[in-house]
């Protein structure tokens, strides 16, 4: 099989040499550990800034190289380093559609001298002037005070991402975080199936391949494969390979995409992009 895997491998080695020729990728989505001294078991997330940027080139340059014509990209980062990831994505080809804001509903991080943190960035950038596929999705969220008239048929996603919970620590982080029998939270990086599920909708179709290369718990996947598109995903550490493989062959309720179907109502060609036939849940 050459599509719909879980490779444990490092993902540079992977796309330059095992990536099977024939393959296009799609849509990829990057959440790299950030280099801010985390605790991973595989990789080092301390390593000198000069060499981490390289490695995110070469990442994004290998994708580039195997992605159709069109294709997207979503880089999401830490909001100081969005030059960086702006720079990377230019030097690599790629051009620039927008800055994402993922405005955290949590409370922000406090800082001392600083203004407290709110907001995660996402840079969405094509292969090529214009993306092949770009869905205007449509979502409904709750009227504003400032807004005088109910909204009769919803409005288009615009930059600021607010309505998208992040998975955060301890109880909070609630029933879609894997855990350990502890209780513990599985991977503390896991993304919200809401965020891949907005990102999927707005950038590939129906059978087209979808990309990533720090798969993490495996969400980019778990999406993929209820929303039928094809999806390759690379992580290096193979404990989160099991746990991936897991999450993908056993849906769990907090995992399924069909709960969120009701904020898309309003795009018109919802039932193109999403066919609510291919649900499946385990329990
Ligand atoms: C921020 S996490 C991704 C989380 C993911 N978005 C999710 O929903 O679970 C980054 C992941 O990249 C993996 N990783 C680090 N270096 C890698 C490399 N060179 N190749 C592949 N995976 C790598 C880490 O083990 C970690 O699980």
């Amino acid at each position: 099989m050459k599509e719909n895997i879980i490779i444990n491998d490092d993902c540079v080695k992977y796309l330059s040499k095992t990536l099977k020729k024939d393959l296009q990728i799609d849509l990829s989505f990057l959440d790299p550990p950030f280099n801010q001294g985390k605790d991973y078991r595989i990789n080092d997330d301390d390593i000198p800034e000069e060499e981490y940027w390289a490695f995110m080139k070469r990442v994004c340059k290998l994708i580039y190289n195997r992605t159709s014509d069109g294709g997207s990209i979503y880089f999401m980062q830490r909001e100081k380093n969005t030059s960086h990831v702006m720079k990377v994505l230019e030097d690599t080809g790629w051009t620039y559609q927008n800055l994402i804001i993922w405005k955290k509903k949590t409370s922000a991080v406090p800082q001392n001298n600083k203004f407290g943190l709110h907001y995660q960035i996402i840079v969405f950038a094509t292969k090529g002037d214009k993306p092949r596929v770009f869905n205007k999705l449509r979502i409904n969220p709750p009227r504003l005070v400032t807004e005088k008239y109910e909204r009769p048929n919803g409005m288009y996603v615009t930059d600021i991402w607010d309505d998208i919970r992040e998975l955060t620590s301890g109880y909070f982080a609630g029933e879609e975080a894997l855990r350990q029998e502890n209780g513990e939270r599985f991977h503390k990086q896991q993304s919200p199936i809401s965020l891949l599920l907005r990102i999927i909708l707005s950038s590939s179709n129906i059978g087209d391949l979808i990309f990533d290369p720090f798969a993490g718990t495996g969400t980019t996947l778990v999406v993929a494969k209820q929303l039928s598109r094809k999806y390759i995903g690379v992580e290096i550490d193979p404990k989160n390979v099991d746990e991936i493989k897991n999450r993908l062959t056993n849906l769990r309720g907090s995992d399924n995409i069909e709960k969120y179907r009701k904020d898309y109502l309003f795009t018109e060609n919802l039932n193109k992009i999403w066919n609510p036939k291919n649900a499946q849940i385990d329990n």
